[in-house]
């Protein structure tokens, strides 16, 4: 399967013809039960794999297996410490692999993808121009606002964003770096992005692109050598291993020419006082440069873990099954005319199990709320992190609060926050079918329930 499809190979239009699905991965809390308000009990729907996906079980059980082995890392002269080294920079192989990276390409482990484009933004060489749609999440939309940054206008169309990045890149300084930012998937729509397409025009521009993959690694294969992406970025949590780490992998030149990104122990070779009373430092000028002080072994050896994990259930079959699961979920809310699911590209666009939508007569936070209380659903309603994205798709103005204790909309006034469903390689058919089911009955028969605000969360009136 190629890095980025096209709608022909992702669509599942012939379920008769398909081949058989493979079943969901196991995660952790597949069995949980949680109360209903209504009465009762049910195993709950976690349809928030966007924010954060649960852990694989696999996952689990590897760093339930390595934990008693636990040891200090890189400079510990003990077994468990060379054990724990050997565990942690082969984890650093491993992600390279997972990411086709090309040789020479650095793997900096950070916290998060939040953390990974803050550490390139702080990496960025002088006078670099950054350009970025003004749809990305904001975690990599706001670290570039210190540099000279463009914010390109939503595209309505793969070609659109193609032709936004060229004009912009042709009006550019020639003179001196650039660099674009580019989701892979969208946070909000799920809608995949022409990244490949988008990496050739920086590149054809001088400029050098790096491409936000947080809902995209956890869906769909990504080669950084295939997409000739400059860097990526990641997180565990949102790969099935929430532990705390994430990745930024690519180019080492901007990373090495760069002050760390922290000061402190890893990042230093040597320090040395000065005649005149300063320190000298010579930093390390591999990944370790920006990994200074102890680092996140677990978390880390997690991502390794999932990597593999993915890999060995072959992408191919965890896509035909997500597919799979987002055509059942768009049938069944296409049933629903008061649905209106958010796009910026279009029915056709491939995308990844995230969908948000808004429903006619209802404030988004009701309606999530008595998705969770009454049903046993975890949805997510709001932003999503994504501001200028959700308001240029709800028609919005940018100064509306989208507050979660809004009044109900009134039928076809329009909401001012979204619903989101998201879903991936743990997700069992019945969740969907208990949300879809869940949808059509709280449009159909209003919620069972009474609601109201408490610190700006809707939650149930228990009297
Ligand atoms: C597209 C995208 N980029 C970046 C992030 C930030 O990820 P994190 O919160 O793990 O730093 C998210 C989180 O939702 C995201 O969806």
């Amino acid at each position: 399967m190629s890095a980025y499809p096209n709608a022909a190979e992702t669509a599942v239009t012939d379920t008769a013809a398909a081949p058989a699905l493979c079943a969901p991965l196991p995660v952790l809390g597949r069995d949980v039960t949680v109360p209903l308000v209504t009465g009762g009990e049910v195993t709950y729907a976690a349809l928030d794999y966007a924010a954060s996906a649960p852990a694989l079980q696999r996952v689990w059980d590897d760093v339930a297996a390595y934990a008693p082995y636990y040891g200090s890392v890189h400079r510990g002269a003990g077994y468990l410490s060379q054990l724990s080294t050997d565990l942690f920079e082969n984890s650093r192989t491993q992600v390279h692999e997972f990411l086709g990276c090309r040789e020479g390409d650095q793997v900096v482990f950070t916290r998060s993808t939040t953390d990974s484009l803050g550490l390139l933004a702080a990496a960025l060489p002088a006078g670099c121009q950054v350009f970025v749609f003004e749809t990305e999440h904001h975690a990599s939309l706001l670290p570039w606002r210190g540099s000279r940054v463009t914010y390109l206008n939503a595209p309505r169309t793969p070609g659109d964003a193609i032709r936004t990045l060229e004009r912009a890149l042709a009006d550019r300084d020639p003179h001196g770096p650039a660099l674009v930012c580019v989701t892979g998937a969208s946070n909000v729509t799920g809608e995949l992005w022409p990244v490949r397409e988008l990496a050739a025009a920086a590149h054809a521009h001088g400029a050098r692109i790096v491409l936000d993959a947080a809902q995209l690694a956890p869906h769909h294969p990504v080669s950084v050598e295939e997409l000739d992406v400059d860097w990526v970025a990641f997180s565990g949590h949102k790969l099935y291993a929430p532990f705390g780490s994430g990745v930024l992998a690519g180019r080492a030149d901007w990373l090495r020419e760069a002050e760390p990104y922290l000061a402190g122990g890893g990042a230093s070779r040597t320090v040395a006082r000065r005649s005149d009373g300063g320190v000298d430092v010579e930093w390390h000028t591999s990944a370790a440069r920006h990994e200074a002080g102890s680092p996140n072994v677990i978390g880390v050896y997690a991502i390794a873990s999932a990597c593999k994990a993915l890999t060995e259930a072959g992408f191919d079959s965890l896509v035909a099954r997500e597919q799979h699961l987002i055509a059942k979920v768009r049938e069944g809310l296409a049933e629903v005319p008061e649905v209106r699911v958010l796009s910026l590209f279009g029915d056709d666009a491939p995308r990844v199990g995230v969908l948000s939508f808004v429903v006619d007569g209802w404030n988004s936070s009701h309606f999530a709320a008595a998705l969770s209380a009454e049903y046993g659903i975890g949805v997510r309603d709001g932003l999503f992190c994504a501001h200028p994205l959700v308001r240029t798709l709800l028609g919005s103005d940018p100064q509306d609060v989208g507050e979660c204790g809004a009044p109900e909309a009134e039928p076809g006034e329009r909401s001012l926050n979204a619903i989101r469903v998201s879903f991936g390689a743990g997700t069992p058919d019945e969740h969907l079918e208990r949300f879809v089911r869940a949808v059509k009955e709280l449009v159909r028969d209003g919620a069972q329930w009474k609601y109201r605000t408490e610190d700006g969360r809707c939650v149930p009136d228990r009297g």
